[in-house]
């Protein structure tokens, strides 16, 4: 009662620039998660990260952001140092996904009930089968680690790790000393491979972390986590003590051994061996509606479970259809998730701390009492900006709820105004940097620290200029970067590639290795190119869409600095070159409010001082770009990729039409030459084929790919 909804929280401002101040905000998390996990400091887990990208893709879908201007996606593979790794007879794939926060193209929100009868129906049209006479079974998402087991005569004889899906690692020892699994079954001879999930009971993890409480020790953040730390431990002894469980849901392929005919019975057929299967917490519906319903209801048991989930999986029961169906290379076709709303909880706002970014811009972030949501003990959380939170008029000492967005990134979405206590203390917007006091500038709706030189900045530009999305600098993670800093008066990425081994070795965690590992990972980055540095750098108005514009523009740091200065001394020749009604070329199309702002910066003395400091230290200040070789039929045309190909991801698909001459483009218009479409492509195919543009798939694009090398002209 009194909890705001979503949609109250979100009226008076539009959909859109919700989602791009949440796109902006998650792209920044995934860089920064990803330099965290270079350094091994990250408390995210795999699961988490994998959300946070697909929450990135479903916003980038939603906002039409061309398949060119998105960041790449990494598989998390999991590979540790010392683990065996082992192939997988069949691939170990992800699951589809039906989430309550989807859109459409057009912004407008999809249901979740809408999206299942969708999947329903193309399942019974795949398979041809008439209405509702397709049972599903459904099953609780457990929040842990995948694992496939092999069973040899009944007797447990390997386990291995997900990994990158077609090899994980070897941790069967590890899987035999925690007693996680059955190390005999019960009845069942012949050979065959069991899949299923590794968790931490939430009562086993808390009961470890008092352990370690008392011992004065570090404790484990989340039981996911937790799980895959302890399962990847070199030395296993002592691991049953942790009470690791298991649930298995899959038998992939069997040898000497007959399976019962479906889904469910296999569940009741492994329950029996001795396998731990929650036969009280599945279901066999004969319905889409009906597993909706079952789904829908099993949000509220969320709570009071054992162990974490985070959602559903809705399969098909019968196990026949299966082989029938293809899937993808990333899902298959037999089984989708069913993701819960996010969980929101009130916790106590113990302050608000004011946060300095790259580029100044401050922001209020709360601190709070510790609340354990989705999985994770959240004791900070986003408060947006200052006038979001002034509109949701959030106090200190006020009772306030949190969520994850995507279940990943904590935010305050509310207060309970019912729970305010008079002592509440109402926030004031900060009229100097918290950090170097310097006087706050105010734009838009956005204050910032206009001083270059404030710790803050320093610090979190140069965590910016190594991380991936910029000079990808191997070995210089978050927390070797403030040491650096803090220590070695490092101030600019000039600095950084000035280092010498001497001072690095004097760090923290700085053994040999480490210092050889950052200063090739330094060497590796002088190679990167002015894109890079250009993103690196941080200017305000330049993202990487910006930066590679400038780049294919200006080809080098010197002419592009030079036309800076042309511009910034008000010469009317190049000034006239700028504008968005002059065309749409990366300087003629720029509105003039971002390129004075953009030149402006790049003119200044600090600026040009770093170009010049980073061409002495030998950055490469020129355009790389990837060797062209055209290729008859595809150099010259524009491409349209939409839907999920077979084994190439879009990024991968793209990379080779421009590397073979050809154009990637994000919309589907006339001068399309074609549209590359895979599984699930929605309105770009629909007008693909109303403009009939020629519609490839995969295969066809590797047919097309072999075409002999055109001439160069
Ligand atoms: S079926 C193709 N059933 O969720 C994968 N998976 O997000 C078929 N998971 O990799 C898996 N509970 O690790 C299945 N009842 C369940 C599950 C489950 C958890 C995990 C599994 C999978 C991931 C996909």
């Amino acid at each position: 009662m009194g909890e705001p909804t979503r949609d109250q929280l979100k009226a008076a401002r539009p959909d859109n620039a919700e989602d791009r101040e949440e796109l902006q905000n998650v792209r920044d998390q995934i860089a920064f998660y990803e330099a965290a996990y270079r350094d091994g400091d990250s408390d995210l887990t795999d699961g988490a990260f994998d959300e946070l990208q697909d929450r990135y893709q479903e916003l980038a879908d939603s906002l039409q952001i061309p398949q060119e201007d998105r960041l790449d996606r990494t598989p998390g593979a999991d590979h540790t140092d010392g683990f065996v790794q082992r192939e997988h007879r069949m691939p170990m794939l992800s699951l589809e996904k039906l989430t309550p926060n989807r859109r459409d193209t057009h912004g407008e929100s999809v249901p979740i009930a809408e999206q299942l009868t969708h999947w329903y129906t193309r399942r019974r049209k795949d398979l041809e089968i008439p209405e509702d006479a397709l049972p599903l079974l459904v099953e609780p998402k457990i929040d842990g680690i995948s694992v496939s087991l092999l069973y040899v005569d009944g007797a447990l004889s390997r386990a291995v790790t997900r990994g990158d899906g077609k090899k994980g690692d070897d941790i069967t020892r590890q899987v035999k000393a925690a007693k996680a699994v059955p190390a005999k079954l019960k009845g069942v001879g012949g050979t065959l491979e069991i899949r299923g999930e590794l968790y931490w009971p939430n009562h086993a993890w808390e009961a470890w972390n008092k352990k370690l409480e008392e011992a004065g020790e570090k404790l484990v953040t989340n039981p996911r986590n937790g799980c895959a730390g302890l399962m990847k431990r070199k030395d296993p002894k002592g691991l049953h003590k942790a009470g690791i469980r298991s649930f298995l849901y899959q038998v992939p392929w069997v040898e000497g051994v007959t399976l019962p005919p479906t889904q469910s019975e296999v569940l009741a057929w492994l329950a029996q061996a001795g396998a731990d299967v929650y036969l009280d917490e599945i279901r066999v519906c004969a319905t889409a509606q009906e597993a909706l319903a079952y789904c829908g209801g099993y949000n509220e048991r969320r709570a009071s479970l054992p162990y974490e989930i985070d959602g559903m999986v809705i399969k098909l029961d019968e196990l026949r259809h299966y082989g029938q169906l293809e899937g993808t290379g990333h899902h298959p076709h037999w089984a989708v998730a069913y993701k819960f709303a996010p969980e929101r909880k009130p916790t106590k706002l113990l302050g608000i701390a004011v946060q300095v970014g790259k580029s100044g811009k401050l922001t209020p972030v709360a601190e709070l009492e510790p609340v354990f949501v989705s999985g994770t003990t959240v004791s900070r959380a986003s408060l947006h900006n200052f006038v979001e939170l002034a509109r949701k008029d959030v106090r200190v000492g006020d009772t306030v709820y949190v969520e994850k967005a995507g279940e990943i990134i904590p935010q305050v979405v509310g207060v309970e105004l019912s729970e305010r206590v008079p002592s509440s203390v109402s926030f004031v917007r900060p009229t100097v940097c918290p950090t170097c006091e310097t006087g706050v500038l105010e734009e838009e709706i956005f204050v910032y620290c206009p001083n270059p030189a404030c710790p803050d900045q320093v610090r979190e530009r140069l965590r910016h200029f190594a991380s991936r999305a910029a000079m990808d600098i191997d070995g210089l993670g978050a927390s070797t970067v403030d040491q650096v800093v803090d220590q070695l008066a490092v101030r600019s990425p000039v600095d950084l590639f000035n280092m010498q081994r001497d001072g690095l070795i004097g760090l923290e965690r700085m053994a040999d290795k480490s210092v050889d590992n950052l200063l090739a990972g330094l060497e590796a980055a002088k190679g990167r190119g002015l894109t890079r540095v250009l993103i690196g750098l941080a200017i305000r108005h330049v993202g990487t869409t910006m930066a590679e514009d400038l780049t294919r523009y200006f080809g080098s740091a010197e002419a592009m600095l030079d036309f800076a200065g042309r511009y910034a001394s008000g010469d009317q020749e190049v000034i006239e070159r700028v504008g968005p009604d002059k065309g749409s070329g990366a300087i003629e199309g720029m509105a003039r409010k971002s390129a004075d702002s953009i030149f402006t910066e790049l003119n200044s003395a600090t600026l040009r001082e770093v170009f010049a400091g980073l061409g002495e230290a030998g950055v490469k200040l020129l355009a790389v770009t990837a060797a062209i070789e055209a290729v008859e039929g595809i150099a010259g045309k524009t491409f349209v990729i939409t839907g999920t190909l077979p084994t190439l991801k879009r990024t991968e698909a793209a990379e080779k039409i421009k590397s073979a001459g050809g154009k990637v483009s994000g919309s589907v218009s006339k001068k399309t030459d074609f549209v590359l479409a895979g599984v699930d492509a929605g309105s770009k195919l629909a007008k693909a084929q109303k403009l009939e543009v020629t519609v490839i798939d995969e295969a066809a694009l590797f047919e097309m790919l072999k075409a002999t090398p055109s001439d160069p002209e």
